[in-house]
């Protein structure tokens, strides 16, 4: 059976010292929960990734990356590599995300270079899509999230693409407030399943993990990952307070 993942996106948020508090509430109170077969990633910004995975070593949850530059090493000023993060025995990589393609033109064939260079190295990208909101209202969400999934994903070959783990975040639900309904994400979700089956097969669409993200929160959490093919979230704002992520994580 597929993964249920639930994903703290910290984005640039905390300074050191209340970095090092966050994650030290989390792995405590994760050390009182059952998570049942759900795993917790935390994704802090990456001047925090050693001091993560060091309390990681010994809690009950995974670390990621929000980003990467798609090349080992070299002259690029300010971006770290996969072979640095590999160093780090870190887990995930959030990719594609759509505050990168908006402020920093992260193309889908960017992206698919960043997948490629993350699985050279065994890091699982958690690969984000989803529609600005002109594009749901013109009834394009369906096309958009096609492509992007297409173009960055699909020329991946089956042992590859299993690797892979899906966000779909709707642009509009990032950061707003406004939440898709659960029918709006378990009909993407299920679309983007789909594919998958159509591109590779059933067994691959099934363990194929679809996170859902955009205002997911410890209120809503738990209708959205009731939805058949909605298998945890990628979470932002409220993976910044511990007590919130921790309602989160145990909304299976
Ligand atoms: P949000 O962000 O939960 O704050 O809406 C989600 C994300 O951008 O991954």
């Amino acid at each position: 059976m597929r993964k249920q993942i639930v994903a703290g996106n910290w984005k640039m948020n905390k300074t050191f010292s209340e970095a090092e508090t966050l994650i030290t509430e989390i792995a405590d109170a994760l050390d009182e929960v059952d998570l049942k077969d759900a795993e917790v990633v935390l994704c802090p910004p990456s001047l925090y990734l050693e001091m993560t995975t060091d309390v990681a070593f010994e809690s009950n949850f995974k670390v990621g990356a929000q980003n990467i530059y798609p090349e080992d090493s070299g002259a690029f000023t300010g971006e770290i590599s996969p072979l640095m993060l590999k160093e780090l025995n870190l887990a995930y990589c959030i990719i594609g995300h759509s505050e990168r393609r908006k402020y920093f033109n992260e193309t889908n064939e960017f992206i698919q270079r960043k997948v490629d260079a993350l699985l050279k190295h065994n890091i699982r990208p958690i690969f984000c899509c989803g529609e600005v909101l002109p594009e749901r209202e013109a009834g394009n969400h369906f096309d958009v999230v096609k492509r992007q999934v297409e173009e960055s994903l699909f020329h991946l070959n089956v042992d590859a693409f299993i690797n892979v783990v899906i966000a779909y975040e709707p642009v509009w639900a990032i950061g707003t407030g406004v939440t898709a309904s659960k029918e709006q994400a378990q009909e993407m979700h299920a679309f983007i399943r789909g594919l998958v089956s159509a591109k590779y097969d059933g067994n691959t669409a099934n363990e194929t993990t679809i996170l859902y993200g955009g205002s997911c929160n410890g209120k809503n959490a738990r209708e959205l990952f009731a939805q058949p093919d909605v298998d945890g979230g990628l979470i932002g704002g409220a993976s910044l307070k511990a007590d919130e992520f921790l309602q989160i994580v145990t909304s299976f």
